[in-house]
């Protein structure tokens, strides 16, 4: 039975397909319409997710009624289009799969679904941060196993305006950034600036820390001018700390209930990697699905159609670039050029680029920061990313605890050697890793063979995009890069 999870109609379109708990596709909107966080889904992904299956069910990740009851409530009005789940699917799907029969889900039940049921765990402690469900903003689940069914009994939660969420995205708004899409140089910049304002935030705006609940409706930004009394370094970093406070409140909580020591993390909070680093303090074991946000709740409205556990083997679900992993070819353009792009196999789902679809660069010497931030043209302040063979990553970082799996980008560590490698290491000392197992992939194999020609166990990883653009999706974005940058893309 193919299940075809949806969540679309508002931004970060994407569709997941599963069968008998395998993931068979997952793919973002964005890389097959070249518009960054598109809300709607692209025809070319119809014929991918439904090449060689019927569709035997769709689950769309959050009840349309209730989201327009919410958005006439915040003064936002409703939008009539999309009142019922049917409406939405006709709008998106073209009238493609009318015949299916389709369940509608629960936007925070959605989250807590992607990241359980892809989970190592049997028994865990969901908690889910996001902007806005329908109503949710916060929630904490139970989650176990019963009769091989996944089931989640609602342990607490807090309601629109009220939202963690909401206050980064008016802080990134405030500092002259775009709300709800660059909230990672929000966190980014973070590292520049002193947390000096974060006491004076909290107070302004926080009614009741341990409830989670504001003085204000941030939803629309923040009411006080804060670009005129501080640097939007301090700003941000405040921010930061204030967020990260909030966060461990809700985690404390989360904790407390005493429903189980492994803790599920989604919500697009969760690609907050600098927060994530302290989880550990309240929980053992940690998994954070490596799409917590929006977009991976097609996978998780899925995933309760299904009921089921759902493996997780990698994030390499999208779009197919075939032949072999051209590891070769991007070790000898690294050993001459010391940066290359590559393309190959199928597309990452999530935000990062994981080897798949990278730029790749030598991460040693002091100049080759500065020769990816010209590629790239993007902000000098913002980090690069190392992915290293896993067996050598305590030997260059200082690891935090908990996390079951660190091959996603999802959690900082401290380099060891900043001095050889400041590509990797961003102004305050940390770096965002990606360890890569004994996994068979195409990254493995060129990890492994750049360590024995260098000695050196990592590369510098970045995502292979054209500036403005989502991620290359394909051969013909991949040689529009190459044309665009003039740097060599194999593929
Ligand atoms: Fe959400």
């Amino acid at each position: 039975m193919n299940i075809l999870g949806i969540s679309a109609g508002f931004h970060d379109a994407s569709a997941t397909v599963i069968n008998s708990g395998e993931i068979v596709y997952a793919g973002h909107a964005e890389r097959y319409s070249k518009i960054k966080n598109d809300p709607n889904l692209h025809e070319d992904m119809f014929w991918e997710f439904s090449r060689g299956r019927h569709i035997d069910h769709i689950a769309y990740y959050e009840t349309p009624w209730k989201k327009q009851l919410r958005q006439l409530y915040s003064g936002q009005g409703i939008e009539w289009s999309k009142l019922t789940t049917n409406q939405v699917l006709s709008q998106q799907l073209g009238g493609y799969f009318s015949e299916v029969p389709v369940s509608t889900h629960n936007h925070h039940l959605s989250h807590a679904a992607a990241g359980f049921q892809t989970s190592p765990f049997t028994k865990a402690t969901v908690v889910v941060i996001d902007a806005i469900g329908e109503w949710d903003t916060i929630s904490i689940w139970g989650a176990h196993y019963v009769n091989g069914r996944a089931e989640y009994h609602r342990l607490w939660g807090q309601k629109y305006p009220h939202s963690i969420g909401l206050f980064y995205t008016a802080m990134t708004q405030e500092i002259g950034l775009k709300p709800m899409e660059d909230e990672y140089i929000t966190m980014g910049m973070a590292a520049y600036g002193s947390r000096q304002a974060s006491t004076l935030m909290k107070m302004q705006l926080v009614e009741d820390e341990w409830n989670l609940r504001f003085k204000e409706n941030l939803h629309t930004g923040v009411s006080w001018e804060w670009k005129e009394h501080y640097d939007i370094a301090d700003i941000a970093s405040s921010a930061q700390a204030l967020c990260e406070n909030l966060i461990y409140n809700v985690m404390r909580r989360a904790k407390d209930f005493g429903w189980s020591t492994n803790l599920v993390y989604q919500g697009g909070v969760a690609l907050n990697c600098l927060a994530n680093r302290n989880l550990g303090e309240y929980f053992e074991k940690i998994w954070i699905m490596p799409n917590p946000g929006d977009a991976g709740s097609s996978l998780g409205a899925a995933a309760l159609a299904y009921g089921g556990p759902v493996e997780f083997k990698n994030a390499f679900l999208g779009t197919n670039i075939s032949g072999d992993y051209p590891v070769n070819a991007v070790l000898d353009s690294l050993l001459t050029d010391k940066i290359t792009g590559v393309a190959s196999g199928r597309a990452e789902f999530g935000p990062r680029a994981l080897g798949n679809r990278s730029l790749l660069a030598d991460p040693r010497g002091p100049n080759i920061k500065d020769q990816v931030n010209a590629i790239k043209r993007r902000q000098e302040f913002r980090p690069f990313a190392p992915v290293i063979l896993e067996e050598y990553v305590n030997d260059y970082f200082i690891m935090p605890s908990g996390f079951v799996d660190t091959r996603y980008m999802q959690v900082i560590g401290t380099c060891r050697y900043p001095d050889l490698f400041p590509a990797i290491v961003h102004h305050d000392g940390t770096s965002r890793i990606q360890t890569v197992p004994k996994d068979g992939s195409g990254i493995r194999e060129l990890l492994e063979k750049w360590y024995v020609v260098t000695g050196c166990p990592m590369l510098l990883n970045t995502s292979l995009n054209i500036k403005g653009e989502p991620m290359v999706n394909d051969r013909a974005d991949a040689d529009r890069f190459e044309q665009f940058y003039n740097v060599k893309v194999h593929s």
